[in-house]
């Protein structure tokens, strides 16, 4: 499985965003990780759909979007519009999720689902076959800069179990509190994509953003 660096603009500053994003790709950057917050499932407000049309096209990156929305189903075909690869949304926030898989499938989008840190892993079972990618949320979402949860190790480890049982290779996204010092243990425990918001936008991104892939790289 190829390990994917997903850096979360969250953390960008947004007056230059294009040329931080730009730094990011030239480093090794697959993805752009876009947080959408609602200020309903999670307490905070992000952005929405006219920054991602805006930089949509702007790399070669790939769009991985990230809902923490309530009923997400709602926009599932909008943020598809404006130019998303993959839309994941939150078990805990879809009253449907197998019909909102469908409505995501639907518009020719790759499908993720969230579960925040209480959630049992065991949730996502009955989707491991619908889904293209599980997101372990590593902190409780709504924020960046928080402080990765240890027990997430665990859950990783027993979410990459469960498929490798079922011979299903999927990707397993981590996300929250992700930086050098601890990557190489979210990587050993089974995780493929990591989401990297602090990590790598605070500070020299390029220099971050080459560290991250050196590791990746490494497993
Ligand atoms: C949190 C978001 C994350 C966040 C990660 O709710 O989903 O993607 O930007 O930020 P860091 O890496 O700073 O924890
Ligand atoms: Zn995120």
């Amino acid at each position: 499985m190829q390990n994917i660096l997903a850096p979360s603009i969250l953390s960008a500053d947004f007056k230059v965003l294009g040329d931080q994003i730009r730094q990011t790709e030239e480093a090794g950057a697959g993805y752009i990780h876009f947080d959408v917050m609602d200020g309903i499932f999670v307490p905070s407000i992000s952005f929405g759909m006219p920054v991602l049309s805006s930089i949509r096209g702007l790399t070669g990156q790939v769009m991985d979007v990230h809902l923490m929305v309530t009923e997400p189903v709602r926009y599932v075909k909008q943020f598809a519009e404006c130019g998303a690869d993959i839309i994941t949304v939150h078990f805990e926030a879809c009253e449907d999720l197998g019909a909102t898989l469908e409505a995501i499938h639907a518009c020719g989008v790759k499908a993720g689902i969230s579960i925040k840190p209480g959630t049992p892993v065991e949730s996502l079972v009955p989707y491991l076959e619908q889904a293209e990618m599980f997101l372990i949320m590593s902190v409780e979402p709504g924020f960046g800069g928080q402080a990765f949860i240890p027990e997430s190790l665990e859950r990783i480890r027993t979410l990459r179990d469960m498929l490798e049982e079922k011979g299903i290779e999927k990707d397993i996204e981590v996300d929250g509190g992700i930086y050098h010092s601890n990557v190489a243990e979210v990587l050993k425990a089974g995780a493929n994509v990591i989401v990297s918001g602090s990590g790598v936008y605070k500070g020299d991104i390029r220099e971050n953003t080459t560290g991250f892939m050196e590791i990746l790289k490494a497993y």
